[in-house]
């Protein structure tokens, strides 16, 4: 198991089993972030090359951490971000078809639905039974454009195996979407070798950045075919080596990879000082060994509840079962009642739709779960 709860200071005796809302910024990213207010209270101390180096920096963790080239990455603020350059700018016409999940987290739905206005439709695949990909290969049809899907699915802790359902997208010619913000930071990835076309994630999750953090990984395939690239003045005029003084020549530079997708401000110096330090730590640690430590804390969880009284409706093995468990009481309106002992014993966990969600991530120990459980398994 990993030992890593002294990074995470802010958490003091609660034990926070709700990673799937918001991870908590370790400690090493509240300094990133000091230091990065401390330097706009004295503005000479913000150096001309950060303005480069701070994406930089943050591209090349985020590359690592899903095996991706850095200039594919799009730096955002938000899944949302990703999602909603992608359905305006896919290359679709009239008569495609998109394929979503009924169930799935509001941000991987509504981007799409304006699309309807351009005669493209917009269909739902039934969201009771799991995503296999015999069912997916079932479901296309020749209009069928796209896919987009969350790897982990936020209301039933469903994970996808989405090289499976890349696999089927490929042969179809279709592009597929994965939403990981549910996933990544939790479980390993080399995105060439899932053969997905885009990815999108929140970074405020299982990455621990603050609020407001996400990117995009578009594939170079993906990224040649859109047919919009918006013109942001600070990333030409950096690319052109023009720096920050030289009177500006308005010329449109070449831009490698993807960058040209960036968020606007994509120094966004707090922000993206603090998710830097928040991935690299979980890069020290490594994602495989971050996986294997969050997957031991949710079996010992699930192996915890056994014969108790409540009922465990998320899946109980991998590879189906994810970081987000979901548990209810036989009586679901007693599950409120649950939620306000666990918080009253120090344990904090989310309430949604009326069921229990435990999400436990690095910073959490075996003894939170043992927590969680004293009171789960209470009469
Ligand atoms: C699957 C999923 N996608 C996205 C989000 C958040 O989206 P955004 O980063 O656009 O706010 C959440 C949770 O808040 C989520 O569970």
């Amino acid at each position: 198991m990993l030992d890593v709860r002294d990074e995470f200071g802010g958490l003091a005796e609660r034990a926070w089993l709700n990673c799937a809302h918001q991870g908590p910024l370790p400690d090493r990213a509240v300094t990133a972030a000091q230091q990065a207010l401390e330097e706009k209270r004295s503005p000479w101390r913000i150096a001309d090359d950060s303005f480069a180096a701070v994406p930089s920096r943050l591209k090349a963790a985020i590359g690592h951490l899903i095996g991706a080239n850095p200039d594919d990455v799009v730096l955002a603020n938000s899944a949302s971000y990703g999602l909603e350059l992608l359905s305006r700018t896919l290359p679709l016409a009239e008569g495609d078809e998109i394929l979503l999940v009924d169930g799935d987290f509001p941000a991987t739905i509504y981007p799409w639905l304006p699309l309807r206005e351009r005669g493209i439709r917009v269909r739902f695949l039934p969201g009771d039974e799991a995503l296999t990909p015999e069912r997916l290969a079932d479901e296309l049809g020749p209009a069928t454009r796209v896919l987009c899907a969350s790897w982990v699915f936020s209301f039933t802790g469903r994970a996808v195996d989405i090289t499976a359902l890349g696999e089927v997208c490929r042969r179809h010619e279709m592009t597929f979407v994965v939403n990981g913000s549910q996933a990544v930071g939790a479980r390993a990835l080399d995105v060439a070798a899932a053969g997905i076309d885009a990815l999108v994630s929140s970074g405020f999750k299982w990455t621990c950045g603050p609020y407001a953090t996400g990117f995009t990984w578009l594939s170079p395939r993906v990224r040649d075919s859109l047919t919009y690239r918006p013109a942001y003045w600070l990333t030409h005029q950096l690319a052109a080596a023009d720096g920050l003084e030289r009177a500006p020549r308005y010329e449109l530079a070449e831009l490698p990879g993807a960058s040209a997708y960036d968020v606007f401000c994509s120094a966004n110096f707090i922000n993206f000082r603090a998710w830097t330090a928040s991935i690299e730590l979980l890069l020290e640690h490594g994602i495989e060994r971050v996986a294997a430590h969050d997957q031991a804390l949710v079996a010992r969880l699930v192996d915890g509840l056994g014969d108790g009284p409540l009922r465990l409706l998320s899946p109980p093995v991998e590879p189906e079962r994810s970081t987000l468990v979901f548990v209810t009481h036989p009586e679901p309106s007693a599950n409120e009642r649950l939620h306000a002992s666990l918080r009253e014993a120090g344990v904090e966990v989310a309430l949604r739709a009326g069921r229990l969600r435990l999400s436990p991530h690095l910073y959490n120990t075996a003894d939170d779960i043992d927590r969680a459980l004293a009171v789960l398994r209470a009469p």
